[in-house]
């Protein structure tokens, strides 16, 4: 793949570090900071399968209840996510930038089923990432092969979710968001990065966990299995979803869902010092993001401005499908 050579950016021009304002980036230079973000998260997604592969082998996959063709296609998302890494390297490279090299990461894997269960919510994130990223891209070459590289994500994403008895396609449209929710959720995995990697121009918002019964990632608290029972047309009701935060919360919030390309931000209930209840509405299905914002959002995309705490993951099993035969 060949990237065009649309401009040459000066680095230092990118650094200037947000303050939860909207950063300013010359709008030449937005392309180039869109990609080294694309790179930070492929480097992430490159890391953490080859952690899994040279840590899970294939025996433990099978002692599971896993086939040899599952852990042949963990291969190939393994194979994808390097060649994601060498194409974003080398096109930032073209584009007169100094690709951001891998960090050190932690990843909660302890076993089989918790590296499914985060690569399932990290590909989720990848492919919610490239969709929020995509308005802000200004070269059409460059869009073509982010959304190229988003189908790849979607695709991973749909074969993990297989593999956790999840609905692959739990809604008729993807998730975008925005940079920095993206980066909040990547930062909880990163360590420590090389100094000389260009600082990106995004937040990092402050945790908002669940305190769920069970979360599936105990240890990042980034993901519950809630809701709607798929069996039945009549879904049960979303039970309040208990949330916390590690600063104290305004005296006025809302808590704001995002799934597909709904945003809907609802007023929490049974507000206690950092400890709140929210209950995401029933029509949403598949990964879903939740955010404590300051300003009520009806339409993405979310301003970073109104973020305070988030997002945290949440996974809604859709409502049984409904479509009409006669609609054709
Ligand atoms: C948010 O705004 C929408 C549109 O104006 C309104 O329908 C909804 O009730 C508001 N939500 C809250 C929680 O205030």
């Amino acid at each position: 793949m060949k990237f065009s050579i649309l401009f040459f950016s000066s680095i230092a021009i990118i650094l200037a570090r947000s303050t939860g304002a909207v950063p300013i980036i010359k709008k030449a230079d937005i392309d180039l900071v869109v990609l080294q973000f694309a790179l930070t998260l492929e480097h992430l997604e490159n890391v953490f399968y080859k952690k899994a592969l040279s840590t899970l082998p294939e025996y433990k996959f099978l002692a599971a209840g896993f086939t040899r063709e599952y852990y042949q296609n963990l291969k190939y998302i393994a194979h994808d996510e390097e060649a994601h890494v060498k194409l974003l390297t080398d096109g930032i490279t073209t584009a007169g930038g100094m690709p951001v090299a891998a960090c050190t990461y932690d990843f909660p894997i302890t076993d089989v089923k918790s590296f499914i269960g985060l690569s399932s919510i990290l590909e989720g994130v990848g492919t919610s990432a490239y969709l929020g990223s995509a308005p802000l891209i200004t070269s059409k070459d460059y869009l073509a092969v982010a959304g190229s590289i988003l189908v790849a994500e979607a695709l991973h994403t749909s074969m993990q979710r297989q593999a956790l008895h999840r609905v692959p396609s739990a809604n008729p449209y993807g998730t975008p968001l925005t940079p920095s929710p993206v980066y909040t959720l990547a930062a909880a995995f990163i360590k420590s990065c090389p100094s000389t990697n260009m600082a990106l121009p995004f937040t990092a918002f402050p945790a908002l966990t669940f305190n769920a019964e069970k979360p599936t990632l105990a240890s990042i608290s980034i993901s519950i299995d809630i809701g709607n029972k798929q069996s039945s047309n009549k879904p049960a009701p979303v039970k309040p979803l208990e949330f916390s935060v590690v600063e104290t919360l305004p005296s006025d919030f809302f808590v704001t869902f995002v799934n597909g390309l709904e945003v809907v931000s609802i007023k929490p209930t049974s507000v206690s010092g950092k400890t709140f209840s929210a209950t995401p509405p029933d029509t949403f299905g598949g990964q879903t993001y939740a955010l404590v914002t300051s300003v009520n959002m009806t339409s993405g995309p979310i301003a970073d401005s109104g973020i305070l705490f988030g997002p945290a993951i949440l996974e809604i099993t859709p409502r049984s499908p409904n479509y009409d035969v006669n609609y054709q």
